[in-house]
């Protein structure tokens, strides 16, 4: 059965709340530095048979030019629920006028990585040893993520809501430097 994707309501607060305990260990999510409080974004949550199901957390950037998923998460994995998700949330920043839509993941999280780019959301920059600054600030922030894989960096990726005009097409070039 699809999951309904909806937005978020105040009754939805214990469930957010868990849902980023769950994976996040904690509702306070830290992302390019910025500390959000995660349960009191705007977002989107999945529902399957009536159930919470999942949850995507967005925050717009001054000017709303841009909008940041701030977190995505599926109770149930490979049932179409992150793409859902995903695609309300590109949905909203449209809504809102925004041309880009970004979001990190940690250098651990192979899995997300995949994901998004099998979405067409590409890699945009590389912040490496950020998540070590503020592990320094917040102590119990783990050291050890997926796979046993150290977590030092965020790997940022974007999807363009607007054409920025730029051409991928190389062929007819000697030189793309
Ligand atoms: C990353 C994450 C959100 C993906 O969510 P998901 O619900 O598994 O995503 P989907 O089910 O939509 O897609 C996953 C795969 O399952 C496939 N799939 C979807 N429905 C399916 C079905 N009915 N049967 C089989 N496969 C299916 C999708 O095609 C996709 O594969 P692809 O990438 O090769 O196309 C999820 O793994 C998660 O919650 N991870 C932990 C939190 C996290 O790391 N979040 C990201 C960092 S912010």
């Amino acid at each position: 059965m699809p999951p309904l994707v909806r937005a978020i309501e105040p009754r939805d607060l214990p469930a957010i709340r868990e849902e980023l305990h769950r994976h996040w260990h904690s509702t306070e999510i830290w992302s390019l530095g910025h500390r959000h409080c995660a349960d009191r974004l705007p977002g989107f949550v999945a529902e399957v048979d009536g159930v919470f199901a999942g949850l995507v957390t967005l925050h717009l950037d001054e000017g709303a030019w841009q909008c940041e998923v701030v977190t995505l998460s599926s109770r149930q994995t490979h049932a179409g629920i992150g793409s859902a998700l995903l695609r309300a949330a590109e949905g909203f920043a449209r809504t809102h006028g925004c041309r880009r839509i970004y979001l990190t993941t940690t250098n651990d999280n192979t899995h997300a990585i995949r994901f998004y780019q099998r979405r067409e959301w590409r890699f945009s920059a590389l912040h490496q040893g950020i998540v070590d600054r503020v592990r320094a600030l917040v102590p119990d922030l783990p050291l050890l993520g997926f796979d046993g894989i150290q977590v030092h960096d965020e790997l940022e990726f974007e999807l363009w809501l607007v054409d920025t005009g730029a051409s991928h097409d190389t062929t007819r070039r000697d030189s793309i430097a």
